[in-house]
């Protein structure tokens, strides 16, 4: 058994910033963040919490796919940007929906989250432990920035995507995962309340501070490794692949990744103008226009690849 895609949904909060908008908060201008990253605006939160934007993104998906919320056996939210560490978001999700069967908890691997989260649903399909499974990527990085800070808060947005996943027969699902704990440094988003900092007398904020040409060498070298590694496993051919859905971090890494696979950039779509990095909800915000634009065929193969913090990478190749 695999899990099967029955239905996508994605949310964003309607308040939009554009790069003009950021130029009158810090020293930048729209044509350097669009020729540095491709982005021109993000959406950001006013009173959208994560779990709400989670919850909206879930509601949208099990109203697709026709399937009673009661029969979700399992949500797994992707997310380091929750407004509360407990209750979960998942479980919030849960409230949301309606899904009073199902089990929940959070997984946080930044900007890696989701898709580690859509092998972890795989996994419990192909096990036989769960035959519906929820899984969303939600984040206000709004919440993280430090916004006087123009190397990183141009970079960021909110919102929320999800994928509801039904067990059926069909083609094996392909997966590799990876971490670099050593590199965890290159990308941090630091709490308040370490008691080891206040000791150094060190001044550290919640916000995130990234060795962005570090972070940007990382995901250009391992982003096509873990690629070909999951076409050898899997035996499938790169030119059999539809779509490589990447974590829309910068538009020149993803250009990047297709150069040195040498696959043509059209099979690489990207929707990071309009959203910016929303990390862990990149990937289902994207799946999630791509459907409903009626982009996927049956039998479509996908590739989905994450990077990010940890630093973390995973990817998957399964058909729609
Ligand atoms: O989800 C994963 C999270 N992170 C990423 O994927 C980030 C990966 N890295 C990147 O996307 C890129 O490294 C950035 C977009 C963050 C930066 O682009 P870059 O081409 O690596 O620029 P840089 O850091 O080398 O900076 C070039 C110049 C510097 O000025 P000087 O030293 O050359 O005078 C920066 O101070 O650009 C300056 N700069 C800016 N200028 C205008 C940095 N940020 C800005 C800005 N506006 N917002």
């Amino acid at each position: 058994m695999t899990g099967k895609i029955c239905g996508t949904g994605s949310y964003v909060p309607p308040h939009v910033m554009d790069n003009d908008d950021m130029a009158k908060l810090v020293d930048t201008n729209d044509e350097w963040i669009r020729e540095r990253t491709g982005i021109a605006r993000r959406h950001v939160a006013e009173q959208e919490t994560t779990s709400f934007m989670a919850g909206q993104a879930a509601l949208r998906a099990v109203e697709q796919s026709g399937i009673a919320p009661e029969e979700i056996d399992m949500i797994i939210v992707a997310t380091s940007s929750s407004e509360t560490i407990y209750p979960c978001a998942a479980c919030e999700v849960q409230k949301t929906i309606g899904a009073v069967n199902a089990a929940g908890y959070d997984l946080n691997a930044a900007c890696t989250g989701f898709v580690l989260g859509f092998n972890a649903a795989q996994a419990y399909i192909s096990a036989g432990m769960c035959r519906t499974v929820l899984v969303v990527g939600a984040e206000s990085m709004s919440h993280m920035i430090d916004w006087t800070d123009r190397s990183t808060c141009i970079l960021f947005g909110d919102g929320a995507g999800a994928v509801l996943l039904r067990a059926q027969e069909g083609a094996p699902v392909w997966t590799a995962a990876h971490s670099d704990g050593k590199k965890g440094p290159a990308l941090t988003g630091l709490s308040r309340h370490r008691k080891d900092w206040e000791k150094e007398g060190e001044e550290k904020e919640s916000y995130i501070h990234m060795d962005g040409q570090a972070v940007f060498k990382f995901a250009v070298r391992k982003v096509p490794e873990i690629i070909e590694e999951i076409l050898e496993k899997s035996g499938v051919s790169a030119d059999e692949i539809d779509y490589f859905i990447l974590h829309q971090a910068n538009r020149r890494i993803i250009e990047a990744v297709a150069k040195r696979l040498k696959i043509d950039i059209s099979r690489f779509p990207m929707d990071l103008e309009e959203y910016a990095n929303t990390s862990a909800a990149t990937v289902p915000i994207l799946l999630d226009e791509m459907n409903r634009q009626g982009m996927f065929r049956k039998g479509h193969k996908l590739i989905l690849a994450g990077f990010g913090a940890g630093l973390t990478w995973a990817g998957c190749l399964f058909e729609w």
